[in-house]
């Protein structure tokens, strides 16, 4: 691993930041949809992507837990191919100058449009005994992950849209306030909308823990676990006329299909589910084995990484490392700007 390769990429490539939840165990779903795009992106900008540990210490993990959350998310990242060599993964919590442009920004952060965030509107309804001060400027510490590195870019999901106008608003707001031009506008970013589709097991949309451990295959089960589920999943009464359409029970099962067996197999069912002499057992039980066979190298990888305390030690060193020039580098121009000045 080397810190010259990343230099060398600085000049001419568009900034992407993302942080990943320390939550562990990432499923088929996540893997397809989130980490392959991470990875394919990781060789076309210059990427930060880390995990956000600061962010998680809003609803008080314990430290053990939080501690191997974050080396599992790790391990299962480096698995599935982030290469620590061609972006900057790093720790959060590493970077001291993240807090501290969060609380310059909270500065500029006005109660009345942080208690309007949809996210904080729902965290205070379900969690009525801790709604803390983390939790209601969340965006800004979100918006300071983001800025830190002047990233125009910044892969997330739906359910991010409005964290990410908010920090577009204290980058802005910051600029006018300082009379500076230090941060770009981030916008949220996605490519590969052809994203295959991964659905739940439970015949419903997409693979989400939020229907329970049974819905999704995480990259960790075992094979036994990964037969159980599949085994247990919804399907249907059968096909009745020749060439219907399948319910979307089945249909998810040629989904899942498609994104681990081979197209023969895919087709030999499509065919007779046409035919009608479809055996969703037998379906079950090709789908368990070739998703087996698909997971078993990364699950093995997983394993062997988060055993390995002097690799991961090795890459969080690099990429703190990496992340650190470039914030060092931004909050020199902030510190500057709102009048830090030494004697
Ligand atoms: N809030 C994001 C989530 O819940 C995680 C996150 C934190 C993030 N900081 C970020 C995402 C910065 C993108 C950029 O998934």
């Amino acid at each position: 691993m080397n810190l010259s390769y990343f230099r060398h990429m600085k000049s001419s490539k568009e900034i992407v930041v993302s942080g990943i939840r320390p939550t562990g165990n990432l499923h088929l779903g996540n893997y397809m949809g989130a980490v392959k795009n991470f990875i394919k992106m990781q060789h076309d900008y210059r990427c930060y992507f880390f995990i956000a540990d600061y962010h998680s210490l809003t609803t008080h993990p314990n430290p053990k837990d939080l501690h191997e959350n974050v080396k599992t998310v790790l391990a299962e990242y480096l698995a599935c191919g982030l290469d620590p060599d061609a972006c900057a993964l790093y720790i959060q919590s590493d970077l001291a100058q993240i807090p501290e442009l969060y609380m310059i920004l909270n500065m500029h952060a006005y109660l009345g449009e942080l208690e309007r965030v949809a996210s904080f509107k729902e965290k205070a309804r379900t969690q009525p005994n801790n709604i803390n001060a983390g939790l209601l400027t969340y965006p800004v510490l979100m918006a300071a992950d983001i800025i830190i590195h002047k990233a125009v870019k910044v892969p997330v999901g739906k359910d991010q849209e409005q964290h990410l106008e908010m920090a577009r608003t204290f980058a802005s707001r910051f600029n006018r306030m300082y009379e500076s031009d230090i941060f770009p506008e981030p916008h949220a970013f996605n490519y590969g909308t052809e994203l295959i589709k991964i659905p739940g097991l439970q015949g419903g949309g997409k693979m989400s823990k939020s229907d329970g451990d049974g819905n999704v295959i995480n990259l960790t089960d075992s094979p036994e676990l990964i037969r159980k589920k599949i085994s247990r999943a919804v399907t249907d009464t059968g096909p009745v006329e020749p060439n219907s359409t399948p319910s979307q029970a089945i249909q998810n099962l040629f989904d899942l299909m498609q994104a681990v067996s081979t197209t023969d197999t895919l087709n030999h069912y499509k065919e007779s589910h046409a035919k009608c002499n479809i055996r969703y057992g037998d379906l079950k039980k090709q789908l368990a084995e070739d998703m087996v066979v698909f997971l078993q190298p990364i699950r093995e990888k997983i394993e062997a990484i988060k055993q390995d305390d002097v690799l991961l030690a090795k890459v969080a060193k690099i990429g703190a490392e990496k992340a650190m020039e470039s914030a060092n580098q931004t909050m020199r121009e902030v510190r500057a700007a709102v009048g830090f000045k030494s004697f």
